[in-house]
């Protein structure tokens, strides 16, 4: 892989998030048009748009690629190369105006993460990682943190729509490590919290019952950022198997870990 292409193709994932991004700022002040997946897993017009216009680009200028996409599944290509899109991560915080909502955009080689971009909306910072080469927020290198030790760390997590066994599970573990951190967020999209990890706000995330387009473009900046990247029994997270994950600074990783294995 030449150092060419993996610049041609983040400059597209960067012009797609960005049209993408331009198309969801304007709908934000709009009336939603909002279709259910489920009780609360909401999917709006906007969500569509924006998944059809990333597709459009990307397939614009790399037809022959494979892509996935949250809202319309694989394209009936096959490829060594992989896009994954959600076109809108956050999408009840969009409906609500609640300001953590995101475009996440990953590219995979023979199902190694290679390019990553996530755009933060509405307070727009974009993030971008290309695989060996770096991680950056808004054109800046950026890591992990390097808090110690969990009674000083803060942490993140989510919970999917999907109020079952997995759900309960978390909701033990969120009141766990509150009680043995300095605190627990949960702002509600994945990508965000996972660069928030990478660029060190917060000191790690954990998350049950995720999809390869909430985790695809968050893995490699997390991973360039310095962090250890793992599902929730320690092995390397496989994006093809694993719908959980743990992401943390080189520090607190094993507390973290040793803390859900212990509930
Ligand atoms: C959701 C968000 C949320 C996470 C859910 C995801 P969506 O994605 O990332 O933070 O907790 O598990 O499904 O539906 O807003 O794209
Ligand atoms: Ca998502
Ligand atoms: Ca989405």
């Amino acid at each position: 892989m030449s150092l060419t292409n993996k610049d041609k193709f983040l400059e597209v994932a960067v012009e797609a998030a960005l049209a993408s991004s331009d198309l969801i700022m304007e709908a934000l002040s709009q009336p939603k048009i909002i279709d259910r997946k489920g009780k609360t897993d909401l999917v709006t017009k906007t969500d569509r748009a924006s998944e059809v216009l990333i597709k459009s680009i990307i397939r614009s200028f790399f037809p022959s690629h494979r892509i996935l996409a949250e809202e319309s599944g694989f394209n009936n290509i096959e490829s060594e190369f992989l896009w994954i899109i959600d076109p809108l991560d956050g999408t009840t915080n969009f409906v609500h105006g609640y300001p953590s909502f995101a475009v996440s955009i990953g590219l995979l080689h023979k199902n190694i993460p290679l390019i990553s971009v996530v755009l933060e909306m509405p307070n727009i910072k974009l993030y971008s990682a290309i695989q060996s080469e770096g991680v950056w927020c808004e054109g800046k290198s950026i890591k992990c943190s390097s808090t110690k030790r969990l009674i000083n760390s803060l942490l993140t997590t989510g919970f999917g729509y999907v109020h079952e066994d997995l759900w309960e599970k978390n909701m033990i573990l969120f009141k766990h490590f509150t009680n043995l951190t300095q605190g627990v967020r949960r702002l509600g999209a994945a990508a965000i919290d996972i660069c928030h990890v990478a660029d060190g706000k917060i000191d790690g995330f954990w998350e049950y019952d995720l999809k390869p387009w909430d985790t695809a473009a968050g893995i490699l900046i997390a991973k360039e950022a310095g962090c250890i990247v793992s599902n929730l029994s320690g092995n390397p997270y496989d994006i093809r198997k694993d719908n959980n994950i743990l992401i943390a600074n080189p520090n607190i990783y094993d507390e973290i870990l040793n803390e859900i294995k212990s509930i």
